[in-house]
């Protein structure tokens, strides 16, 4: 199973970004906890993670992938609330979707509350940090594994 794992603006800069939100993991540890859980999943996953600050390249990034992802897990960032374009990339790859944050979205301010993606994904998993990512990969193993073996 070939999941596109996509991390939306200023991700990049996990660690440094508001600790006390975000957590102190950078997004290179992140990357190697999700990389740590495929090696030791029985199941055949490939990841393929990608990081952008830019709506237009992370619509491209989703579109050029529609033949490749069997699922993608998403943090759309800031995006989250304004992307409709990332939205409408989601529905046309057709593949299931989850989204992710680290924060818990609703235990903040009210602008934060409405998400553009959530319509279009399988679930959510959020308010976790890092661990959120984990959770995450577990559900698409999950939804497009064989078995409830989950890993
Ligand atoms: C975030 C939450 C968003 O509201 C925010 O704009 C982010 C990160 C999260 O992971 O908690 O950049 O998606």
């Amino acid at each position: 199973m070939n999941i596109l794992v996509l991390h939306g603006p200023n991700l990049h800069l996990l660690g440094r970004r508001q600790p006390e939100i975000y957590g102190v993991q950078t997004l290179q540890d992140i990357n190697k906890i999700l990389d740590q859980f495929v090696a030791a999943s029985p199941h055949d996953v490939v990841l393929k993670i990608v990081q952008s600050n830019h709506e237009g390249e992370i619509v491209s990034v989703i579109g050029d992938h529609i033949d490749w992802a069997d699922g993608i897990l998403i943090n759309p960032a800031a995006y989250t609330h304004t992307s409709i374009a990332i939205r409408d990339a989601l529905s046309t790859v057709g593949v299931p979707v989850i989204e992710i944050h680290l924060s818990n979205i609703y235990a903040r301010e009210e602008f934060r509350h409405h998400s553009y993606i959530s319509g279009v994904a399988e679930g959510v998993v959020g308010g976790f940090g890092a661990y959120s990512y984990i959770l995450a990969l577990q559900a698409m193993i999950h939804i497009l594994g064989p078995t409830m073996d989950d890993n």
